[in-house]
């Protein structure tokens, strides 16, 4: 197995990671060497590396000219089968949002302590550390919330749970019920654990079941999906909001953002906040009521 890590201006950063993504490949965002660098890192077996280094190198080319950038530094290592499916946590890193709140991966130690709640997630083969900006962007949302709509946090869902990372910064931001879905049984079985692990899990219910067969209207609808997806749910998350509740969807690359916002609309969904990071945004939704 081999271990790739590339070393990219931070403004390629979110194409490359897109790029993996298209090519089914799960990457992580790792340690930043500096300010304007990041490392992404990623595995695959040799003959996968020899089929795909052409092809991502030319990428990787076309992106550096786009974003003006020079080309990034890659380092390639081979590692033994047994040690591969960890090496990544090497990579995974703390994230600390103000005097509000840290997320962490569960092998990481803190050296001190903090005035704060601390999530701390082990996301095993499933989506949600951190690392992600749309993650990061929805984790700032629940924060605005808890501090000028606090009302919402009464009945949350959270759609395509991953780790279960929003459902247990939820709760542990005041929410009062959680419901979280996802249609990866791993998923929710990693969810729980997490749950477990941060003592959020008596108050949230992990499912399996299809939105469309989920009972109940929220205060509060969190989805960071990809923007396919969240388009066919859209008529669901309208259906499960409350009439005075916020939809927060994330996963949207920010050119996609102004067509989904229409067709958000046809739902009879009105945008009422907006946050950006690089090439990602994410927004809130009111129903119209
Ligand atoms: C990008 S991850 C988000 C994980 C986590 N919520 C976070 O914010 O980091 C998207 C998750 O949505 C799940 N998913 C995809 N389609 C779905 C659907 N139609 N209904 C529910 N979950 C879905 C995937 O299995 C995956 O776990």
């Amino acid at each position: 197995m081999y271990e790739i890590v590339v070393h990219a201006h931070v403004y390629c950063e979110e194409a490359i990671l897109a790029f993996l993504e298209e090519n089914n490949i799960r990457s992580a965002v790792g340690v930043t060497p500096s300010e304007m660098e990041e490392s992404i890192v990623f595995y695959l077996g040799e003959k996968e590396w020899v089929m795909f280094r052409e092809r991502f190198t030319e990428k990787l080319r076309e992106i550096s000219r786009i974003f003006g950038a020079s080309f990034p530094k890659i380092s390639v290592t081979s590692l033994d089968d047994t040690l591969w499916r960890d090496a990544w946590k090497r990579y995974a890193r703390i994230y600390r949002f103000g005097n509000e709140l840290i997320v962490k991966p569960s092998w990481r130690k803190l050296r001190k302590s903090y005035d704060c709640p601390v999530v701390s997630i082990d996301p095993q083969m499933a989506f949600g550390t951190g690392g992600h900006a749309s993650t990061r962007l929805c984790i700032r949302h629940l924060l605005s919330i808890r501090r000028e709509r606090p009302e919402c946090l009464r009945e949350v869902l959270d759609v395509g749970t991953g780790s279960g990372i929003l459902s247990i910064v939820a709760v542990k931001l005041g929410a009062g019920r959680v419901v979280a879905t996802d249609i990866d049984p791993d998923a929710i079985e990693i969810a729980t654990e997490n749950a477990v692990r941060n003592d959020t899990a008596p108050k949230i219910e992990f499912t399996l079941s299809p939105l469309e067969k989920i009972p109940g209207r929220y205060s509060l609808i969190l989805a960071n999906i990809y923007e396919s997806v969240l388009s066919k749910l859209l008529g669901e998350f309208s259906r499960h909001l409350q009439s005075d509740g916020l939809l927060i969807v994330s996963g949207l690359m920010a050119e996609q953002g102004r067509e989904f916002v229409k067709k958000a609309e046809r739902f009879g969904l009105r945008r009422v906040m907006h946050r950006f990071s690089r090439s990602w945004v994410s927004y809130g939704f009111e129903g119209v009521r």
